[in-house]
């Protein structure tokens, strides 16, 4: 666990202002957005080393004078510019990254058009356990994100498909590399989501059978993308709600690999499925957890952007998950009757690999 959540590290004048920078985080989220956007941080970078003022970068975006040098000038507090002189800017290291990381901009947009208006209900959403700012992104009337994934608009979809992807595909590579050290025949992808993990493990290894288990909307869309890779023969998918009482697989499985997948769901959900799994699967049989905990980051930005998401889960996904501390996981494998025979933290960046078997 990072030492900075065992002390308080700011003295009093420190906390005053950041408890005062932080009432107007939502509008400087805005203007950095739209800084970026708009091309004024684009200008900035062209120009970072004669530097550039107001009037040029309005001229040659064809904006108003106005708003460009009020974003500059807030872009100034920010930390997103500096000035070489008088009016003159340029771009600072953050403003760079703001323009440049990829991890950034996939936060960035995930928080924008996924999360942002939702956020509105977040109280609400906390009172009821109910995701209410489902309705902002034109899901009214579900209970949950997920049956609707396939079917959101665009940009709303890219955004999320890109922030769960970004994560994911960090981590695959590594992560694939320790499960076919068992060189593993069928592997059952709970939550498999595009079907990228499982085309993935076929060409990894032309001996392995996949077995993918989603909801409707997802299946077909992840069933359509295997065929386009033409690995229908290998991969096959069962249309089905985790939580419904018709749970059970097949019993021959070497694998079951569940991947972002726990962290949609509250701890009795959870209890329920890892219950189901125990009671399906043999001795043999290895079930993998892919999880990004708060409590294993390096760092306190990388725990602060997990934090992030899990208000994603409470105002937009489902009202009633989160990323989860790992002792949580660990509770809820042991009363599923299971237990964690390997634990892997630093796969990709940020997740950690759990191996888990059936206890007797
Ligand atoms: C966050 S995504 C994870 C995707 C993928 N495993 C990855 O690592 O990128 C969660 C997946 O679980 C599926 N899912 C959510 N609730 C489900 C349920 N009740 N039954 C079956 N699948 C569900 C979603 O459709 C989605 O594909």
């Amino acid at each position: 666990m990072l030492q900075e959540y065992f002390q308080d590290s700011l003295d009093a004048s420190q906390a005053k202002k950041e408890a005062q920078k932080l009432t107007f985080y939502p509008m400087m989220f805005q203007a950095s957005r739209v800084m970026r956007s708009l091309g004024i941080l684009q200008e900035v970078y062209e120009n970072r080393r004669k530097g550039i003022t107001p009037e040029e970068i309005a001229n040659k975006l064809k904006l108003p004078y106005y708003g460009v040098n009020l974003l500059l000038e807030t872009g100034l507090t920010i930390g997103l510019v500096h000035l070489k002189e008088e009016n003159i800017y340029t771009l600072s290291n953050m403003g760079y990254f703001l323009l440049i990381d990829k991890a950034t901009i996939v936060n960035l947009n995930f928080s924008h058009d996924v999360c942002y208006k939702a956020m509105y209900h977040l109280e609400e959403s906390i009172k009821k356990e109910l995701p209410c700012g489902l309705k902002e992104i034109g899901m009214g009337e579900a209970t949950t994100i997920y049956p609707g994934l396939s079917k959101l608009k665009e940009p709303i979809k890219s955004s999320w498909f890109d922030f769960d992807h970004y994560y994911s595909d960090k981590a695959f590579p590594v992560a694939m590399k320790i499960i076919f050290e068992d060189s593993p025949k069928y592997v059952v992808d709970i939550g498999g989501n595009t079907g990228r993990w499982s085309i993935e493990c076929c060409k990894f290894d032309e001996n392995v059978n996949m077995l993918i288990v989603d909801l409707p909307g997802q299946l077909e869309k992840a069933m359509k993308n295997i065929g386009e890779m033409n690995f229908q023969d290998r991969i096959s998918g069962i249309a089905r709600d985790v939580l419904s009482d018709n749970f059970n697989l097949p019993g021959d499985v070497d694998v079951i690999w569940m991947s972002q997948f726990l962290d949609c769901f509250s701890e009795d959900q959870i209890l329920l499925i890892l219950s189901n799994i125990r009671n399906t699967i043999n001795e043999n049989t290895s079930v993998y957890i892919l999880e990004l905990f708060w409590d294993r980051q390096k760092d306190i930005e990388a725990a602060y952007c997990l934090q992030g998401t899990s208000l994603y889960f409470t105002a937009v996904a489902n009202g009633n998950s989160k990323m989860y501390h790992s002792r949580d996981l660990y509770e809820l494998i042991k009363r599923a009757g299971m237990e964690v025979i390997t634990d892997v933290d630093n796969v990709g960046e940020f997740h950690t690999l759990l191996k888990c078997k059936k206890t007797n």
